[in-house]
């Protein structure tokens, strides 16, 4: 994908701050921590557009950013981070929800996992929530670069097992190596080419 333009428009916590035009949006969401900000990055080629951090809880509002005026990505703040205070973390769930349920013009949510991690309670919720809202989801496993070749397979396995998705359903990917960004491309491209209520 050319990448001619990538802009900040701003930060959101509730629809009142939801892009309102008509242009398809793309959505981030994982754990704090998994790596949406780097991997938003890494699909851009852009190192600093989003701002990532060692410290999981970074991203805390909804940020869209609008490539090459076409569509929108939205980086999404992170779940399950215990010191995140607690006023934010009970703002997270109905913030998320309300915007993966409430945006007509979401045509895909890439949903990150670390691949060097089993899911957990937050990880099946999340799976949950996509299902019941019905929309396209694409499967990654961030940090690829972090695993040996060999211990891939099974990692991968023991993502999919947990979350009941079919083998191969689940992308590597490495913001550090830009390993798996042509696919990843190509299924946010397909799914902007088709947006709901098109
Ligand atoms: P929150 O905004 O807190 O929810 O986190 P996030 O999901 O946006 O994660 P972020 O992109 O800030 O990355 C978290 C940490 O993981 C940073 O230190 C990144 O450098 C590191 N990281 C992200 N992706 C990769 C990757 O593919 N490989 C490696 N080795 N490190 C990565
Ligand atoms: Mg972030």
């Amino acid at each position: 994908m050319k990448i001619a333009t990538a802009e900040f428009v701003r930060s959101a916590v509730d629809e009142s701050g939801w892009p309102k035009d008509r242009l398809p949006q793309v959505a981030f969401v994982g754990r704090s921590n998994v790596g949406k900000s780097s991997l938003i990055n890494s699909l851009l080629n852009r190192k600093g557009l989003v701002k990532t951090s060692g410290t999981p809880g970074k991203t805390r509002e909804v940020n869209f950013f609008k490539i090459n005026g076409d569509f929108y990505f939205a980086d999404t703040p992170g779940f399950g981070y215990a010191k995140v205070p607690g006023k934010l973390q009970e703002g997270w769930a109905p913030m998320i929800e309300k915007y993966l349920r409430g945006s007509e013009r979401l045509c895909l949510v890439v949903y990150l996992l670390d691949i060097r991690h089993e899911p957990g309670e937050n990880d099946f919720m999340m799976e949950e929530w996509l299902r019941d809202t019905g929309v396209p989801t694409a499967h990654v496993a961030t940090k690829a670069d972090k695993i040996g070749r060999g211990s891939r397979a099974k990692n991968l396995r023991v993502i999919t097992d947990a979350l009941g998705l079919p083998a191969g359903a689940v992308l590597e990917y490495s913001a550090t190596t830009g390993e798996g960004k042509n696919r990843l491309w190509d299924a946010i491209r397909t799914s902007i080419a088709a947006p709901p209520g098109a």
